[in-house]
């Protein structure tokens, strides 16, 4: 008889060992590690001399020369959500599993649950999370169903899958896989065992019935989905809903997607009635502020393939205590120091002395590189209290001699500004090379090094 066998594995990141040990040594993390039985695997010989004496079944596939496979058109469905479509590379793929992951409160009930009342086609919405009133109560915030959908509140894949083949939907939405168990594993749901479990039965079923399965995950302290890492390797499409919960808009981006780009984003809007798409996110970023103050410089940014201006805020003020403050909000504190140190050392401007405040506007996070430019413009105009003109916006990369660097698509960004109204646009000399100037109806100013950016702003 088969004895099973015993592991233990690490419930952030799925690696196993024999024994228990207190640190991970692959994702170091302290006390993950739980205690697993596997069942004592057949050897690879058995299976082989099974599948050749095996008649009943299926047929199992064989060795196909590339050339002679078919192309198949995969099917899409395209949903009401453009920004949904935008970044699932065109539409819901039949037979797709799409795991959208996020911080608890941001939104992927609301966001799904939407889509489910939206999308006219039968719906199974199996929640794990909140009873049935809940859920009407949310979906009446939202609006009329146009779609049949079922909801159902269940965990047990197995029911799930039961109800699912007597429903037959188009598209099973699952919230979420940490709640899910089967019958086959003893651990408790959301446990590494469970979820993979889960998952894999739920995508065996999406392939079978060609059902796509959308699957919400719940994620880390650190960020990354919940679970083993191996739920993220099976699914097709791995999304990320992210924002800040003190502010409205919130930014979905494709992590993984085996149909189509991982540069796009989607941007929404939360209000009281579900998210709402904001298909142009520069003008709402920018359109409150009315005065011209000094310390605010915009950044014609890009956000995957999306050219988005943003407007970053600076407060440089005379530091109270001893040590001066830095503190950035959207954007990265060393890389702030980084800047405030290349205008010490290359433009002699001195933050010694001061507190300096950063602010991307709107709640937005972004590492782009074209940050450093208007940060550095919003900078040296908060420090000398000289506003920057309305209708002027920047995009390029600081290096540590202070050079001006080139950013990548500085046509789409150049484009955007123009599209805006801005009459001006400061970037790199070195992103001229191929770029014609003509097409556009927009100012370009070329800069080189950093301390040209004071000339051209103050003198
Ligand atoms: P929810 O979808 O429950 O988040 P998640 O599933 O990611 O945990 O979103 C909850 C937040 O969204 C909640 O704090 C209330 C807010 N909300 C609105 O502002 N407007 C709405 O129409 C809905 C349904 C929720
Ligand atoms: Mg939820």
């Amino acid at each position: 008889m088969a004895k099973a066998k015993k592991v233990y594995v690490c419930s952030e990141c799925g690696e196993d060992s024999p024994k228990w040990v207190g640190k991970c040594p692959s994702c170091g993390e302290w006390n993950t590690y739980k205690e697993h039985f596997l069942a004592k695997k057949e050897t690879l010989s058995d299976r082989r001399s099974v599948q050749k004496t095996s008649s009943s079944g299926k047929e199992r596939p064989k060795p196909t020369i590339l050339q002679d496979i078919k192309a198949g058109n995969t099917q899409r469905v395209s949903t009401p959500d453009g920004e949904l479509n935008r970044v699932l590379g065109g539409g819901i793929v039949n037979g797709s599993i799409i795991l959208i992951g996020g911080q608890p409160g941001i939104g992927k009930s609301t966001l799904l649950l939407q889509l489910a009342i939206q999308l006219p086609i039968k719906i199974l919405y199996v929640s794990g999370e909140e009873s049935e009133e809940q859920i009407k109560m949310r979906a009446d915030r939202i609006g009329n169903p146009a779609s049949e959908c079922y909801i159902l509140t269940e965990t047990a894949v197995d029911k799930i899958l039961n109800h699912s083949d007597n429903i037959e939907p188009d598209l099973i939405v699952i919230d979420s896989i940490q709640t899910l168990s089967s019958p086959l594993v003893e651990s408790a749901p959301g446990s590494i065992s469970q979820v993979r479990e889960c998952a894999n039965e739920l995508q065996r079923y999406a392939k079978e019935t060609d059902t796509p399965v959308f699957l919400i995950g719940h994620i880390n302290k650190e960020g990354a989905i919940a679970g083993p890492k191996l739920l993220e390797h099976l699914v097709d499409v791995v999304l990320q809903f992210e924002g800040d919960r003190n502010h409205s808009y919130r930014i979905l981006r494709t992590v993984k997607n085996r149909f189509g780009s991982t540069n796009e984003l989607g941007i929404y809007e939360m209000q009281a009635d579900g998210l709402r798409e904001v298909p142009n996110p520069s003008e709402l970023l920018l359109s409150q502020h009315q005065e011209i103050l000094s310390g605010s410089g915009v950044a014609a940014t890009m956000e995957g393939m999306r050219p988005m201006l943003l407007e970053t805020q600076a407060l440089v003020s005379t530091a109270v205590y001893g040590t001066p403050q830095r503190s950035a909000t959207g954007f990265d504190l060393r890389r702030l120091s980084m800047l405030l140190a290349v205008l010490e050392k290359r433009c002699g401007i001195h933050f010694g002395a001061n507190d300096v405040f950063l602010n991307i506007a709107g709640g937005i996070k972004s590492d782009d590189p074209a940050l450093d430019l208007p940060i550095v413009a919003a900078l040296i105009s908060s420090l000398e209290d000289i506003a920057i003109p309305r209708d002027c916006c920047f995009a390029g990369e600081i290096g540590l001699s202070g050079e001006i660097r080139a950013v990548n698509r500085i046509d789409k960004r150049i484009q955007e500004a123009n599209r805006l109204g801005f009459k001006k646009i400061f970037i790199s000399k070195y992103n001229m090379k191929g770029l014609n100037v003509e097409e556009y109806d927009i100012e370009i100013q070329i800069l080189a090094k950093v301390d040209e950016l004071y000339e051209a702003l103050f003198r």
